[in-house]
């Protein structure tokens, strides 16, 4: 009996623990990841000024030296940008939970994947609600889950698509709900269970760009969301595409509304599209 309990329990305790490995696992492979799109963002900086550079050297008109200063200036720009977005994250390193405003998370993230999303042909659409209240979250766990879902929508879109992200706030819950809906090949229903499952995964290994194939990143982006006390859905159709979105609790608790919010009427209709959440 005693040997039952203390079998059961150090495997729950073992169970923690390597829980706890994966969630390291996954944190150094999206740091590595981060890092190796960061260099590449910011060579292709570098190469731009270093054209432009040359060109005015070369051309000692105004209208061409003017050009090329133009260019270096927004290269500039642009390269100070990136190393804030990295600051940010390198800045924030504890696990706090502080309000956060979700709007310029994600401005921040996408810096770090313009050049990747050019690259393939991907158009980003971004639709934010106007005057979001900010969410109890801590930022850099945040930009891990909207890198994975935003890697795993450019590698389902492939070459050529669009990426839709939009932020609205939901009164009825007390969150506002970060969305993800990509063009891409969708997620059959037998496939829609597992791939929350650590290490499934159905690509062959990582892509040209040293990403995907571990089979972590959404396991690791639903025990972020979990630990947030948020949720996470997705709902996909094969051939049009896939949605995931992100419900995180809101900062501060609006003052109580009159009225109770009415109950919508239950109904067993099979959903069209695939759907999934982790409640
Ligand atoms: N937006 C999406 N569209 C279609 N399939 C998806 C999408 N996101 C995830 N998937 C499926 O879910 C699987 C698991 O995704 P997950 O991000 O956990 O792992 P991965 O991308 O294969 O590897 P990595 O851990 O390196 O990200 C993917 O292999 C893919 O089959
Ligand atoms: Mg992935």
């Amino acid at each position: 009996m005693a040997t039952g309990e203390t079998t059961r329990e150090q495997l729950h305790e073992e169970n923690i623990q390597l829980r706890r490995q994966l969630h390291e696992a996954q944190k150094m492979t999206a740091l590595g990841e981060l890092v190796s799109t960061t260099t590449h963002e910011f060579n292709n900086v570098l190469m731009t000024i270093l054209n432009y550079a040359k060109m005015g050297i070369r051309h000692k008109d105004d209208p061409t030296r003017d050009k090329a200063f133009d260019k270096i200036m927004a290269a500039g720009e642009r390269a100070a940008k990136i190393t804030n977005a990295v600051l940010g994250m390198a800045r924030n390193r504890s696990d706090d939970m502080v309000p956060t405003d979700l709007a310029s998370l994600i401005d921040e993230s996408l810096v770090l994947l313009e050049r990747e999303m050019h690259k393939y042909r991907i158009q980003i659409e971004k639709v934010y609600e106007k005057d979001l209240p900010k969410v109890k979250a801590n930022g850099n766990q945040i930009q891990q889950v909207l890198l994975n879902l935003l890697t795993n929508a450019r590698q389902a879109i492939g070459e050529s698509g669009h990426i839709v992200i939009r932020l609205k706030v939901d009164t009825a819950n007390n969150t506002v709900d970060m969305s993800v809906r990509d063009s891409g090949s969708g997620i059959s229903q037998d496939k829609l269970r597992q791939i929350f499952t650590p290490y499934f995964s159905t690509k062959d290994g990582p892509d040209e760009t040293g990403k995907g194939g571990a089979g972590l990143g959404l396991s690791a982006c639903r025990d972020i969301v979990n630990s947030h006390n948020g949720r996470i859905r997705v709902e996909s159709t094969v051939g049009k595409g896939t949605c995931f979105t992100i419900k995180l609790p809101l900062a501060k608790k609006p003052a109580p509304a009159p009225a109770p919010a009415p109950v919508l009427p239950h109904t067993n209709a099979q959903p069209s599209p695939n759907m999934l959440a982790n409640d």
